[in-house]
């Protein structure tokens, strides 16, 4: 893979880049007549916002603590992602209710069945300053992306949407622009780190599951970035290293708000900042890292 040019890497899916290795065509055909149902949730974010920890936090709600399903099954099957190529192979149309998928989808790229059966979704943001950090040490150790070349580089790339998933701002903007926004539950990684528990209760609150202190407690703490990097389940470690190099940079890598701090020099943070006002300008949302 790693032999590979950019256009062998990643195809154009509604105007967005994919990494194909991962995103055949058959899996994008799959997904456009995927069938929904009211029940479902679906973990929405762009990449490196936080979907791991949320494939770990939602099914541990769902089972209301008990740790079997993230202790025995790999992130990727417990919560799959729709657009990916293991959801043929999965059987989901069998799954019992409620099923927990994740998605990278922008808004616009969500199937029919989607809006027509609005079901609950859980959209995850992060600083995009890190999520372009976390992006920078991740695009440099999975071989199926492009190598992210220098950081100054990589940036012009990521603020112009030229890598898997597009446009941060894209995204972000098409999602918080929906108008489904009563089954749309908006949750900020930075929430999730100052009050694990606290994201506990509100997520379990907008799924309707009523849960004791002490099973908040337990996941809570289950899901701490130190306890999940043991999970074996959870930490990618399942992955060949000819797909994913650890070595390089682990995919659990830091788990922290504001180690774009730590990468970015003063041009870097006046050229992210320029784009991202100019980006945001029309935008009301208020932002946790704003
Ligand atoms: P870093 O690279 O900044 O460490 P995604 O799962 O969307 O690809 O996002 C990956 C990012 O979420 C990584 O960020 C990873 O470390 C972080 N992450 C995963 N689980 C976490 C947890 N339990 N607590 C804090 N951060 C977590």
């Amino acid at each position: 893979l790693r032999k590979m040019t950019e256009a062998e890497l990643y195809s154009v899916y509604k105007g967005v880049y994919l990494p194909t290795h991962l995103h055949p065509a058959e899996s994008l055909k799959y997904c456009e007549e995927f069938t929904f149902r009211p029940d479902d949730i679906l973990i929405v974010t762009y990449p490196k916002s936080g979907t791991t920890w949320m494939q770990e936090v939602v099914p541990l709600i769902v089972s209301e603590g008990d740790l079997t399903p993230v202790l025995t099954v790999p992130n990727w099957d417990r919560v799959p992602w729709l657009e990916e190529h293991r959801a043929i192979l999965l059987n989901l149309e069998q799954r019992p209710s409620p099923r927990i998928f994740a998605t990278h989808f922008h808004h616009h790229m969500m199937n029919e069945s989607y809006f027509k059966t609005k079901p609950r979704v859980l959209y995850v943001m992060r600083n995009p300053k890190d999520v372009f950090t976390s992006s920078y040490h991740y695009y440099g150790m999975a071989s199926y992306l492009v190598k992210p070349g220098t950081p100054d580089e990589f940036m012009e790339k990521f603020l112009d949407g030229k890598i898997m998933f597009g446009s941060w701002f894209d995204h972000v903007k098409s999602w918080i622009n929906a108008e489904e926004k009563e089954s749309i539950l908006y949750i900020f990684y930075e929430e999730m780190i100052a009050d694990l528990k606290g994201s506990v209760e509100k997520i379990a609150k907008f799924l309707g599951k009523s849960l004791s202190q002490d099973v908040m407690e337990k996941i809570a703490d289950h899901c701490v970035f130190k306890n999940m990097k043991q999970n074996k389940m959870s930490n990618f470690s399942l992955v060949p290293e000819e797909y994913m190099d650890q070595k390089k940079s682990e995919f659990l890598r830091k788990g922290i708000a504001g180690d774009w701090k730590n990468l970015f020099t003063e041009a870097q943070e006046q050229r992210f900042n320029a784009v991202y006002k100019d980006e945001m300008k029309d935008v009301t949302f208020k932002f946790i890292w704003d």
